[in-house]
């Protein structure tokens, strides 16, 4: 059942930028800012996130917390990874979660999702959601490694809105579990969607390549990776390691 406030814009520079200005003017829990063109998107790291009109999801939406240590911020990010991956799973499209929070169809990047957290003291007041979905963009001029869902799975005929609405949904209804009390089935549930989870991967580390597998995340949201032929299992930050896929 729909109870929260949803706001269409027609053009944005950021969802985000925008909800987090309305956070601050104490816009409720779950307020969702989303537009059919948003023109300066921002991706993980200052990076941009293009993304062309009415083609693809581009929305953000609100969390609030009472008593959120800011040390357990990704567990944001993995609840909504979880959540988007099981949303798409709910409708047939089969997708992996690239660590931290890529949404990868078939090796390539469908999906990326913007967290940004506003912290007071030792705890996080509030955070805005942002997912960037591409859904029937077909072009990606030259990013090889981008990719839309009916790129993919050309038979996906669903209506944007329709889609949309159906995802915020579903993640409203399940945003309750975001809580660190929960945060070993929120573990083992990420786990299990990641991205080349108990194989052998090829990471890239300062410019040079390594192979290792991946044992899953710890307790701070890091990546666990063991290399071939070594016994140690080694923890990386994110901006220390990435996965070539
Ligand atoms: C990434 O780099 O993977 C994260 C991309 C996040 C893009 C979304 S689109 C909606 C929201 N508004 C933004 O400006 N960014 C996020």
């Amino acid at each position: 059942m729909k109870n929260f406030t949803y706001l269409r814009y027609k053009t944005l520079g950021s969802t985000n930028q925008k909800l987090y200005q309305l956070a601050k003017n104490n816009f409720p829990e779950f307020t969702v800012v989303s537009t059919e063109h948003q023109t300066s998107g921002k991706g993980q790291r200052g990076s941009t996130w293009e993304s062309s009109a009415n083609e693809n999801l581009t929305f953000s939406f609100l969390l609030r917390f009472d008593d959120f240590p800011s040390h357990e911020a990704h567990l944001i990010s993995i609840w909504v990874s979880i959540y988007l991956q099981k949303f798409l799973s709910d409708c047939h499209i089969e997708s992996k979660i690239k660590w931290p929070n890529d949404i990868i169809i078939h090796q390539k990047k469908a999906g990326g999702i913007l967290i940004e957290n506003q912290i007071q003291g030792q705890k996080i007041q509030f955070a805005v959601v942002g997912i960037g979905l591409n859904v029937y963009q077909k072009n990606f001029q030259g990013l090889k490694k981008a990719t839309s869902i009916q790129n993919e799975f050309p038979e996906f005929s669903k209506g944007l809105k329709n889609f949309e609405m159906n995802l915020i949904n579903f993640l409203f209804e399940n945003h309750k579990k975001l809580k660190p009390e929960n945060k070993n089935n929120l573990y083992q549930s990420y786990n299990q969607q990641l991205l080349g989870f108990q194989k052998i991967n090829t990471f890239e580390q300062n410019g040079v390549c390594f192979s290792g597998i991946i044992y899953g995340i710890d307790e701070h949201g890091r990546l666990l990776v063991k290399r071939e032929k070594s016994e140690v299992i080694e923890i990386f930050d994110i901006k220390e390691i990435s996965l070539i896929y």
